[in-house]
């Protein structure tokens, strides 16, 4: 490089950067290089307190796990050990436990986010699917965190839930047999959830690095839904703007978790969870984390065989497993089923109708899923699983092609600067 050489931190910068363009790469993600949409409401905040949940998790589990010890006869004592002996180990066990539901919180709103302003049309499909993919090892890392301090409700919903997996034809015993590293849920279980508890966090980091990647690739969408026009007043530098603005967010949920943590620090868990797991006594009611709830609801809706003449083609319990699955499984194929051209509800007045639809269908769903499996429940959760799957699949695509949108803003700057 011909001119003079910068001294100091700069001559430092710069001959790292020569190396390793890592303050290069930094300038182009979250630097004034990076230019996004001037119109992002703090809809967009929840991508970055996903990612501020994520850190605080890996942080705190890390230290539990120092102190935790993963067997059946020391797991439950180590928790109580962590919560009275250690150093503010209350504190880093209940932000660990209560960051687990808001991480969930936070994940959801990003998802509806998505769905509201139609982010996971083209061409953002495959930064929607990293982002399903993430929720998937999510799901699988809660669920494997719960069982750890082996309490009653970890270690009665560990069992339903693997059990759940018999119903797969032929190879559903073995399966469940693999899952648990025994006959039924116990040490070797224990051993394999605290592994992979440990191992899962890691990889949604792998996946997070490769969402941001398709993130930049093709930029942010904006609650217009319409396409920018770099290097126009559509848009404006990531840095100050949007660094800002969402450091101000993580201060603001910072206070949100405190109230959590300080004040009602046991409101999300079950109490059941502070009696030690007991393999001869059944809890009397069963239930998962409330972010679990709704995909438990579509997990118990099924309560006939599928039978033809007397011969049961596919049991009650298998379709509960393959509905469950389904319903995630379904979202892969959104950016495809939607066919409307245009992405934001803003401008779909039928398509904002029914998305609020499916938002208190899932609250049915999330209601039926904590009630006992009897009554109107059993009826309430069936209708909510089957409004769940006309709406991904029928609804949607009769909108994308039959609705009629509004008229779209030229460009998102035009309301501005007009
Ligand atoms: C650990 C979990 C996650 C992290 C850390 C994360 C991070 C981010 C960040 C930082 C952004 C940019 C800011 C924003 O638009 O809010 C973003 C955008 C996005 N994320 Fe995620 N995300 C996560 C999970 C998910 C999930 C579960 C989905 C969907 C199933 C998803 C779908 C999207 C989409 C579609 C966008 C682009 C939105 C737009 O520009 O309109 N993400 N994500």
């Amino acid at each position: 490089m011909a001119g003079k050489k910068n001294t100091g931190i700069k001559g430092i910068i710069d001959w790292i950067d020569d190396r390793l363009p890592i303050f290069t790469l930094m300038d182009e993600y979250v630097g004034p290089a990076y230019q996004t949409p001037r119109n992002l409401n703090y809809w967009w905040n929840f991508g970055s307190l996903a990612g501020f949940c994520l850190i605080v998790q890996i942080i705190t589990g890390i230290i539990l796990a120092m102190h935790y010890n993963p067997s059946a006869a020391g797991a439950f004592e180590s928790v109580e050990h962590i919560m009275r002996d250690v150093n503010y180990g209350w504190l880093m066990r209940y932000i660990h436990s209560n960051g687990s539901s808001l991480f969930f919180l936070v994940v959801y709103i990003h998802v509806f986010r998505g769905l509201y302003y139609g982010s996971y049309k083209a061409p953002r499909e495959l930064l929607w699917m990293l982002g399903l993919l993430i929720l998937v090892l999510m799901m699988a890392t809660a669920f494997m965190g719960y069982v750890l301090p082996w309490g009653q409700m970890s270690y009665w919903a560990a069992t339903v839930i693997t059990n759940f997996f018999t119903a797969i034809p032929g190879i559903g015993e073995w399966i469940v047999e693999w899952l648990r590293g025994s006959f039924a849920v116990d040490n070797s279980t224990l051993n394999r959830f605290f592994s992979l508890h440990y191992l899962f966090p890691f990889l949604i980091v792998g996946v997070v690095i490769l969402h941001i990647w398709a993130l930049h690739t093709k930029g942010s969408s904006n609650p217009t839904g319409i396409d920018v026009k770099k290097g126009t007043a559509d848009t404006i530098p990531f840095h100050p703007f949007y660094s800002i603005k969402d450091l101000f967010g993580i201060g603001v949920f910072i206070v949100v978790f405190a109230v959590f943590v300080f004040y009602f620090p046991n409101l999300m868990s079950h109490p059941d969870n502070y009696i030690q797991a007991n393999p001869m006594s059944t809890p009397p009611h069963i239930v998962p984390e409330w972010y679990f709830l709704p995909f438990y609801a579509i997990l118990r809706a099924f309560t006939m065989d599928i039978s033809v003449f007397g011969v049961t083609l596919i049991d009650a319990k298998l379709l509960g497993v393959l509905a469950m699955f389904g319903s995630i499984i379904l979202l892969f194929f959104l950016p495809w089923i939607d066919k409307s051209k245009v992405r934001s509800a803003t401008f779909r007045p039928l398509y904002r109708i029914f998305f609020w639809v499916i938002v208190a269908d899932l609250f049915l769903l999330g209601v039926a899923g904590a009630m006992p499996a009897e009554g109107l429940w059993i009826y309430l959760g069936q209708f909510g699983t089957a409004y769940y799957f006309l709406h991904f699949t029928v609804i949607l695509y009769l909108l994308g092609k039959y609705e009629k949108t509004r008229p779209l803003p030229t460009s998102i700057s035009e309301p501005v600067t007009k």
